[in-house]
């Protein structure tokens, strides 16, 4: 079969990505441009400054990301933006420049869902990983647990019913005094305390998730005792949202009898979850996790998912649009 290569775009946050990957697995290259030090002095992502510093970085990202590959415009196959979910504004750079470079190439458009992406990005990590398994995806803006049922045959099985889990990341984090984003520094803060302290978990008869009881019990911990240890803060806040995941992933392996189970977002990036996660595999359950540059947004999961959809068949208009709350 020809090869197929594809340019995955990503811009739904503060990352302009730009990436050529070949048949879905293969990342010739992946150029991420991060505005992270210019949203820091705010405490979080100004959605009107991402998208002015999305329009100013994304042709020269483009341009390296074909440099990078050895490859020239007009070798392409296949563009592939994400459209959604994410900040509108955001999202609409990505997305013009994509119909913009399919209409003069005349090319293919192939609009994908930022979260497929994430699960993608474990195709390139782990090139035997085919469907069905089941994803627990852990990102700044969502947690769901998602039946993979096929390339591109997805359900979801469980959702937060309030914050995302990367959400209570770096409210914990900022609360205590570490700047945004969050969840790394609470991840490196946590390695040096111990769970000494047990936080209240909601449990649901269903497989949804619920964040913000933890989150606030933190928060208020460390305010009426501000000299509690941080690290071991940390520790137990991670350890109590970790106990959550794990046993929701448990459910959905009975209620599936699916044993294959993969890792995908920004928070599955973090030190203790993966551990924990890893040792599922002592109960004959195989476990997957997206290298760590992978985990955190960038445009070769854009392109892996693209290349499925593509093969499936989804091709999108030319008036392709963004799409802030789309879901799988
Ligand atoms: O998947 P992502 O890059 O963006 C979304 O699509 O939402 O996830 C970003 C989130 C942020 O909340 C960030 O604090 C969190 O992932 N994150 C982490 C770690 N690395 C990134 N949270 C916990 N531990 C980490 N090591």
């Amino acid at each position: 079969m020809k090869d197929i290569i594809v340019l995955g775009i990503e811009s739904s946050c503060d990352e302009t990505s730009v990436a050529v990957v070949k048949n879905g697995r293969e990342v010739l290259s992946n150029v991420i441009d991060t505005q992270i030090k210019i949203h820091e002095q705010f405490g979080g992502v100004v959605p009107e400054i991402a998208s002015r510093n999305h329009i100013e970085a994304i042709s020269r990202v483009a341009k390296k990301a074909l440099e990078d590959a050895n490859l020239t415009f007009k070798d392409l196959d296949v563009i592939a933006p994400a459209y959604g979910p994410g900040l509108v504004g955001a999202l609409l750079v990505g997305v013009s420049y994509g119909r913009g470079l399919a209409y003069a190439l005349n090319k293919p458009l192939v609009g994908v869902n930022h979260l497929e992406g994430h699960i993608a990005a474990n195709y390139i990590t782990h090139k035997d990983l085919e469907p069905p398994f089941i994803c627990m995806l852990t990102s700044g803006g969502n947690t769901q647990i998602v039946h993979i049922k096929d390339y591109c045959n997805l359900e979801v099985l469980g959702k937060t019913r309030d914050d995302a889990i990367g959400e209570a990341f770096d409210k914990v984090a900022r609360v205590i005094g570490l700047t945004y984003p969050g969840g790394p520094k609470v991840d490196k803060l946590a390695q040096q305390g111990q769970p000494t302290i047990d936080f209240p978990k909601t449990h649901f008869e269903n497989l949804d998730f619920s964040f913000s009881g933890i989150k606030t019990a933190v928060i208020n911990l460390h305010h009426k005792n501000p000299e509690i240890n941080k690290a071991d803060l940390c520790m137990s806040f991670e350890k109590a949202v970790t106990d959550v995941l794990i046993e929701n992933i448990e459910k959905a392996i009975e209620m599936t009898n699916v044993r294959k189970v993969v890792l995908a977002g920004g928070v599955s990036a973090n030190t203790h979850i993966r551990s924990e996660f890893l040792k599922l595999e002592n109960k004959d359950i195989k476990i997957y996790m997206p290298d760590l540059k992978l985990c955190t947004d960038n445009a070769a999961m854009i392109g892996a998912a693209g290349y499925y959809r593509y093969l499936n068949g989804n091709i999108s208009e030319n008036t392709l649009n963004a799409v802030p709350n789309l879901k799988l």
